[in-house]
């Protein structure tokens, strides 16, 4: 099928790519003409694990291509719209701006029984109005959420576990339906459930699934919470609390908490859409749920200053992780940065390193002395602080190796990722979150 991609930051370019690597003939549009020329030559402009790969297979086979002519995207049978929906300056709500846009450039190149498939992440009630705006070129529109992880972006489109598309009543939702399972003929073909909704249910899925997620971690970051004050330890609590197939251990990990370009910003999105929709009490519980995240960074920077009894004037921290999670050189709104910045604004000399994101990060914030290699960072320091779980800190990082390089044996784990009796074993005073 051809298929256009308008949008091509996280979600556009894996879905451009990832659409003709099961097929189709694919049109990426961005108005960013740095990305486009990178990703013409087949160059992620972010790093995403597998997303190379399958963007230079496309375009060697003729099935994908890149350019910021929106005219290209006449002819195309399904036009996704995948751009950003940032939080607005001074407020909570999204910034719908470059949706509208996305749309209104579209609009001209729309031909009869074209299906306009929205995928960026909007408040309820948007696709309702952008669908009066298609309505007169004859396109039907679709409101077809992706809930693609960052770091698994790749797998998590070409195989997700659900899909959802909320279409129009009649004849036109069902036969725009059709067309999407179409689009996703490998995975609906072998049993990915296609869920069929309206528009409303269609966003809502997306920011409740969210909402939800959010809430899982902060719920076992409360817990890290009441373990701090009793001497409980809240990893323990979340694995015998996991093995409750109802509860389950995925997204309990305690720590500095979430961030990222979407789980801070859909929360305060959600708030901001049900206080106009005269429903704000219903999602009050989601400022808790931001308002107790926000206090894992506090919590991660007071355990720091204890390890060094009280101050960390001048003193030489390693911050190691910048990223918001692993497999990521994403810094949006990362507590792995955030607690490096605070650190740095209390007098300490803050060295940050970081497998993937420190060119981004440098550029937010050139204030931080950032070295690439590891143990060059460890050299010296009087506390080591972990806050983004690489495998390269976690895994194969030894305490035995990491105490050669240091000044001190002071190691806060603001991922509660290490192994805190090994670290112990070798002579490390061990801080985690939430645990003894
Ligand atoms: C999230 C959702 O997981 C995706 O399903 C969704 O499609 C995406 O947002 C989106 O809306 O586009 P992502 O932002 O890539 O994906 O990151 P997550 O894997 O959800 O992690 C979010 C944050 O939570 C990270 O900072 C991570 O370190 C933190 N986290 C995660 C925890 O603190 N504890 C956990 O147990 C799990």
């Amino acid at each position: 099928m051809h298929l256009s991609v308008i949008g091509c930051g996280y979600l556009g370019a894996v879905h451009a790519a990832a659409m003709a690597s099961i097929g189709h003939d694919v049109v990426g549009i961005d108005v960013d003409e740095r990305k486009i020329a990178s990703l013409s030559k087949g160059e992620a402009p972010f790093f995403e694990p597998g997303l190379p790969e399958i963007l230079s297979e496309g375009i060697a086979s003729g099935r994908l291509r890149f350019t910021t002519d929106m005219a290209e995207a006449a002819g195309a049978q399904v036009h996704f719209v995948g751009v950003g929906t940032p939080q607005v300056k001074g407020g909570y709500a999204a910034d719908l701006t470059y949706v509208d846009a996305a749309i209104d450039a579209l609009l001209p190149y729309l031909a009869e029984g074209d299906i306009v498939a929205g995928k960026s992440t909007v408040p309820v009630g948007t696709a309702a109005t952008l669908a009066e705006r298609v309505a007169p070129t004859g396109a039907t529109l679709v409101w077809n959420p992706e809930f693609l992880r960052e770091g698994w972006a790749v797998q998590d489109t070409i195989d997700p576990d659900r899909l959802v598309a909320g279409v129009p009543a009649g004849p036109a939702g069902e036969r725009a339906a059709e067309i999407l399972r179409k689009v996703y003929h490998p995975s609906v073909g072998k049993g990915t459930p296609f869920l069929v909704t309206d528009y409303a249910t269609a966003e809502l899925v997306k920011v409740s699934a969210n909402a939800f997620l959010a809430t899982k971690i902060s719920f076992i970051n409360a817990m890290a919470e009441i373990a701090e004050v009793t001497g409980a330890d809240v990893t323990q609590l979340a694995d015998a609390i996991g093995y409750d197939d109802r509860i389950g251990r995925k997204f309990l990990g305690a720590g500095i908490g979430f961030g990222g370009g979407c789980l801070p910003k859909d929360i305060r999105a959600f708030s901001a859409r049900a206080e106009e929709l005269g429903r704000g009490e219903s999602v009050a519980f989601l400022r808790e749920i931001d308002e107790i995240n926000m206090r894992r960074r506090d919590r991660a920077v007071d355990l720091v200053v204890e390890g060094l009894s009280g101050s960390v004037f001048k003193k030489n921290i390693t911050v190691l992780g910048a990223a918001f999670k692993p497999h990521s050189d994403d810094i949006r709104d990362s507590p792995a940065l955030d607690v490096a910045v605070r650190l740095h604004g209390l007098g300490a000399w803050v060295t940050i390193t970081d497998p993937a994101a420190i060119e981004n990060a440098r550029r937010i914030h050139p204030q931080l002395n950032y070295v690439d290699d590891r143990d060059e960072a460890l050299r010296g320091a009087d506390a080591v602080i972990v806050v983004t779980e690489w495998d390269e800190y976690r895994r194969q990082l030894s305490p035995e190796h990491a105490a050669t390089l240091t000044q001190g044996r002071i190691v806060i784990d603001g991922r509660n990722c290490l192994d805190a009796a090994a670290w112990r074993e070798a002579g490390w005073t061990y801080y985690g979150m939430g645990r003894p």
